[in-house]
């Protein structure tokens, strides 16, 4: 997060814009020191009246030795109210992961760095349905005597929130307009399990039903299993997937191989309204305070984040500001002299802070 406020701040200036930055914390440690929240009382209302959010990672491994995260009373993890909670209760209902590849990007394959996928071959996003499904918070356990004995976690799919999901899927691709790598093609692929799953089969329903109000739409669908063999085989075959909450969870980490892993990925949690853009990371707690990790996945958020509120407010400058990071994330890309360890293995790893510091400065230089 600090690397990429230093970014935001870095192209604001030149372009006169200016920010009111609420700074929230939150997450594990957070509910450690505090003992009962896993965020301020007033952290809803501040998210509600932002017009951005921004969320770094929450989850911190439990002192207890339990081997899991922080839970709280409650049995949540700490950092369910800033993550989940602003999910559901800002209706966030479309999480939008780009899967883009830049150019000089090396995969992390057998421990070594290689160019494995061509950078202009990966360029899809999946959309995961981000409210209910199997996340949906309406299981249980049944613990007679005090020991959990039965665990039912229920898979909730609503019409509703298919139609929003599927609906965010088509405008996108239509609004991107750039269609599949492989064929120029624009396609729609729903992600399911329909063969054996009713909430399947629904989403499948809905999806061509409204799949029908976009004729120059080609409509596609994959079962999950062999989704993911296509995806690392041919993901030039995608244009934009849709699909539900923890199938779009499970998918879109395997899709980060494909464009240089964690450090490189992000997601949008956006609604008709509010919208909060995060790396898909975690908090990554091994390597917590050593200013090692890749911020561009932070970067990259706050640049999805500007382009969505340049839209939302009809706002050109926003959209500079976010051209600008990405084209400083495309040179040091390149030029692959300042990048972490994840990107170049640790021989010739900069410090996460240098990273920040070097898009910084090449995102001031494209506005100049
Ligand atoms: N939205 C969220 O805030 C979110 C998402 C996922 C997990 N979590 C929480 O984070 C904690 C850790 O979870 P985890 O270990 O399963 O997943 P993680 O994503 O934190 O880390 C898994 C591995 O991915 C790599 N990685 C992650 N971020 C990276 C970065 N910026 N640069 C380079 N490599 C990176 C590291 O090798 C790391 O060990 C848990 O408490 C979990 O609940 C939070």
């Amino acid at each position: 997060m600090r690397e990429g406020l230093k970014v935001l701040h870095a192209v604001s200036e030149p372009l006169g814009i200016e920010w009111a930055i609420e700074d929230v914390p939150c997450g594990g440690q957070y509910y450690l020191e505090q003992g009962d929240l896993d965020w301020p009382s007033d952290a809803p209302q501040k998210c509600d009246a932002a017009d951005l959010i921004l969320l770094g990672a929450v989850g911190w491994p439990d002192p207890a030795g339990t081997g899991g995260p922080v839970l709280m009373k409650d049995n949540k993890m700490a950092g369910f109210s800033p993550v989940i909670g602003n999910r559901m209760r800002l209706n966030l209902y479309a999480n939008v992961r780009p899967i883009k590849l830049y150019p000089g990007v090396q995969h992390r394959i057998h421990g070594g760095h290689k160019q494995i996928w061509e950078a202009g071959k990966v360029d899809m996003v999946i959309i995961r349905e981000n409210t209910e499904g199997l996340y949906a918070p309406t299981g249980g356990k049944l613990a007679p005597g005090g020991k959990a004995d039965v665990a039912i976690d229920t898979r909730v799919i609503t019409r509703r929130a298919c139609e929003q999901v599927i609906r965010h899927a088509f405008e996108l691709c239509k609004r991107r307009n750039k269609g599949a790598p492989k064929d120029g093609k624009l396609r729609v692929t729903a992600i399911i399990k329909d063969n054996v799953l009713h909430g399947c089969q629904l989403f499948r329903d809905v999806f061509f039903e409204i799949g029908a109000e976009y004729p120059e739409i080609e409509k596609d669908t994959a079962i999950v299993d062999a989704f993911t063999q296509w995806l690392v085989g041919q993901p030039e075959y995608y244009d934009v997937c849709v699909t539900s909450n923890m199938f779009g969870d499970i998918v879109t980490d395997l899709a980060s191989t494909l464009q240089g892993g964690m450090g490189m990925a992000v997601g949008g949690n956006i609604g008709k309204h509010n919208a909060m853009f995060e790396p898909i990371h975690g908090s990554a707690p091994k390597h917590a305070g050593k200013d090692k990790v890749n911020p561009i996945a932070m970067i990259l958020s706050v640049k999805e984040g500007l382009e969505w509120l340049a839209a939302r407010k009809d706002d050109a400058t926003l959209t500079k500001a976010a051209e600008a990071i990405e084209a400083a994330v495309v040179e040091v890309l390149e030029k692959g002299e300042t990048l972490t360890y994840d990107l170049v293995g640790n021989d010739r790893a900069s410090k996460c802070s240098e990273v920040g510091s070097a898009i910084a400065e090449a995102a001031v230089r494209k506005l100049g």
